[in-house]
């Protein structure tokens, strides 16, 4: 059996989340490979309302298992405190790899450190501890989450470690821990999570060998890629589609359907490039009608209009089979709808994204819009200009449309 898969192709906040709830109850299985609690949807389900940043969303599926694989990067705290608490009987339910590198205290005081130092250039990060935790593992001084299963042995390694790195923590005002306090807070984790701490790569592997339906789920998206996004101003992890691979130990010929996740526009939390950004009223519009305030952190997302440079390229780079198209209802009411269809860079037209994203300007060609496609489930009950906007999206970006999202309920959702 392949495994499908679930990514994003813009800067986060696609609306993954909808997709994922929607598609997870015909999954055995559902695995995050990449990224850690800088991701955040919320989920109502009859009513109650559960926010995900770790877990993956098969957890509303009671006969799902969810793994979080080894290139997830976690934050013990997080997990148990914010959200295993929103389910009865998660530890059946719920399976960690061992070799995911644990977001500890400290992470999170480098990364909001960082930032504070780098003023006007900061990325503008969760403040999380993803990008400290990830650079921790690249530099072989990580620590994984198999360490919890030995409290004072990891308490030591950790103490030695902020030894070594007196200096720095120096810099960044970061005392060193007490080492009882921090033992007793890793025991705590050790409680919580023991039975739940495994070798995920078996298991996706015999699952997938068992015949059984697994989905993998993708967080951030392709434009906050490591080696694809708009670096600096990026996330620390492969949020493609390929960081399934090593995020989870599955081989490629082992990937089935991708859906690629975009919304009807654009929006990008935190600094960097943004061709397609809209600093007018019509921006401020996709803001209040897109609720467009971070899940994370609350901070007010940044609105422009459909990136199809951004979107071919990443559905290429992600191997998409077909689109999710999100919100289409937020654009209702716009007499036109913009659509960024190459840039302008150096006073030359170009169809890609190029090295620097910085002094790119957009060039838009100009949609007629529609009046209303809220709460339609049918594509047949779409007006005409919503139907040729999809049209002409599909043509941009190399590939169908295969779900349309025209609201935030599980119903108001076309499949095609
Ligand atoms: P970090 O992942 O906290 O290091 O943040 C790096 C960049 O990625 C910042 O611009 C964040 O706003 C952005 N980012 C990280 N996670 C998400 C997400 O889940 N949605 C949208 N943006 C995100």
């Amino acid at each position: 059996m392949l495994a499908d898969q679930i990514v994003g192709l813009q800067w986060g906040d696609e609306g993954k989340g909808k997709i994922v709830d929607l598609m997870a109850k015909d999954y055995d299985m559902v695995c995050r490979f990449a990224g850690g609690h800088n991701a955040g949807h919320t989920v109502v389900v009859e009513g109650v309302k559960y926010a995900l940043h770790l877990i993956p969303s098969g957890v509303l599926n009671p006969n799902a298992i969810n793994v979080i694989g080894n290139g997830v990067v976690l934050s013990p705290d997080n997990l148990i405190d914010k959200e295993m608490s929103q389910f009865e009987n998660i530890e059946k339910r719920l399976f960690i790899s061992d070799k995911a590198h644990l977001v500890l205290d400290y992470h999170a005081l480098i990364d909001q450190a960082k930032e504070k130092l780098k003023g006007k250039n900061a990325i503008g990060t969760t403040g999380k501890g993803i990008g400290p935790a990830y650079a921790d593992k690249i530099s072989r001084v990580g620590h994984r989450v198999g360490e919890l299963l030995d409290p004072g042995k990891l308490a030591g390694k950790i103490m030695e470690y902020f030894e070594q790195n007196r200096a720095i923590f120096d810099v960044y005002g970061i005392d060193t821990p007490d080492r009882e306090a921090l033992t007793k807070q890793l025991q705590g984790y050790k409680a919580k999570l023991e039975g739940m701490i495994t070798n995920t790569t078996n298991l996706v592997q015999d699952a997938l060998g068992e015949n059984k339906r697994v989905l993998l789920e993708g967080a951030q998206g392709t434009m906050l890629d490591i080696d694809h996004g708009t670096y600096p101003y990026v996330t620390s992890s492969t949020t493609i589609s390929a960081g399934a691979c090593s995020g989870l130990g599955i081989n490629p010929k082992q990937i089935g359907k991708v859906t690629g996740i975009a919304k009807a526009y654009c929006t990008r939390v935190g600094n960097g490039p943004f061709p397609s950004e809209d600093f007018g009223k019509e921006g401020d519009r996709l803001r209040e009608k897109g609720h467009e305030f971070g899940t994370t952190t609350g901070r007010p997302r940044r609105c422009g209009w459909f990136d199809a440079v951004a979107a071919k390229e990443a559905v290429r780079v992600n191997g998409c089979d077909q689109l999710a198209l999100m919100k289409l209802d937020v654009l209702d009411g716009f007499e036109q709808v913009k659509v960024c269809v190459a840039y302008e860079v150096d006073g030359k037209r170009v169809d890609y994204i190029p090295y620097d994203l910085e002094d790119a300007k957009p060039v838009y060609e100009s949609f007629a819009g529609w009046e209303k496609v809220e709460g339609i489930s049918e594509y047949e009950q779409l007006p005409q200009n919503a139907k040729n906007y999809i049209s002409e999206l599909e043509k941009l970006v190399g590939t169908k449309v295969g779900i349309i999202s025209t609201s935030p309920d599980r119903k108001d959702t076309i499949v095609l």
